[in-house]
């Protein structure tokens, strides 16, 4: 049980919101935010954001099954962004939530910028506490590569967004493409208050007898521990390129320990997400903040603001 002042150790601020503890609960693991509340011992309390499920502004049934397998040390899933739609998840769901209990990010998807943009303008007129984008969906306008794999494309987005909302904006970046600090750089200049590192890597599982993908979609993102050096390494680089314009970044990518915790704050991220760890372990959140209590005072800091980016790299 983490006591009051320990708790408070692990307040941090977020583009001016104040969370709680530093860690987020990340989109796509927790449905609408109301989905693991129903696991006795379950508390959005022990986050200090959730990310809502990836929506559009129409509603989307999703991919057809299998949406999840198991792979060595992570998960593949193609869920095909499943959602009731913008103005049901607002008309419908923010009411229903607690905005005492923690903060809550939408997170925006869309097929078109035009999509995104609208998208962005229903929950700009919402309670909404952030907006983040998920850029990661196909354009399916321009041949259907991701909107994130390519840094002209991702600050077209970014640039949509932020015309619609002045609420903190963060860009979720993927790593499925070559030069991740230059597309950091260009959602800078395009106006995003923060970075999500990393989304999901393009992986594949075959069924070996009937000689096929395992998963509906034929592939789908790879997370979990097994994507957990390429999360830190990717939020290292847009560290870097951060740091000197003050944006924060939320790690992310494997986290299943307070120990992987730690490594993303040193990396240089200011908060970090829980995803996948969640499936096997509901209550993951309370040992990792826990042991990141337990490491600051170990190192006789008061605050994990402390610790973010003090990596020390070799050589
Ligand atoms: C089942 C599942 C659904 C996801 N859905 C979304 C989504 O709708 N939007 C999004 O931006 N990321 C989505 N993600 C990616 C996660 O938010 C997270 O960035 C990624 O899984 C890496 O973190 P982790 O290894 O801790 O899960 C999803 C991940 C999983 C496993």
């Amino acid at each position: 049980m983490v006591h009051k002042v320990q708790k408070d150790m692990l307040v941090s601020e977020f583009c001016g919101m104040r969370f709680d503890t530093p860690l987020v609960l990340l989109s796509g693991c927790v449905g609408f935010g109301e989905e693991y509340t129903r696991v006795k011992g379950f508390t959005n309390r022990d986050a200090g954001a959730v990310c809502l499920k990836g929506t559009t502004l129409e509603p989307r049934l999703g991919n057809p099954p299998h949406r999840v397998c198991e792979t060595p040390q992570g998960m593949i899933n193609a869920i095909g962004l499943q959602n009731p739609g913008a103005r049901h998840v607002v008309d419908e769901i923010l009411p229903t939530l607690d905005f005492d209990e923690t903060r809550f990010i939408a997170n925006i998807s869309g097929s078109s910028i035009e999509e995104y943009a609208e998208v962005a303008r229903i929950f700009d007129d919402s309670p909404i506490d952030a907006l983040e984008v998920n850029i990661s969906c196909p354009n399916v306008k321009e041949g259907g590569m991701a909107f994130g794999n390519d840094p002209d494309m991702s600050a077209r987005v970014v640039e949509a967004v932020r015309k619609q909302t002045e609420k903190p904006l963060i860009t979720k970046l993927s790593p499925n493409q070559t030069d991740i600090q230059e597309n950091a750089r260009r959602c800078i200049e395009a106006g995003t208050d923060a970075f999500a590192v990393i989304n999901t890597l393009m992986g594949m599982a075959i069924d070996i007898e009937a000689r096929a993908p395992i998963i509906g979609n034929n592939q789908g993102g790879l997370s979990g521990p097994a994507i957990k050096p390429v999360a830190v390494l990717k939020t290292h680089q847009v560290y870097q390129v951060c740091r000197d314009h003050g944006i924060p970044i939320i790690g992310q990518g494997g986290i299943t320990t307070a120990d992987d915790a730690l490594e993303f704050l040193i990396a240089g991220a200011s908060a970090v997400g829980v995803g996948t760890a969640l499936f096997y372990d509901p209550l993951v959140c309370k040992k990792i903040n826990d042991g990141i209590v337990a490491y600051l005072e170990r190192h006789e800091l008061t605050e994990v603001s402390q610790l973010v980016g003090t990596l020390v790299l070799n050589g």
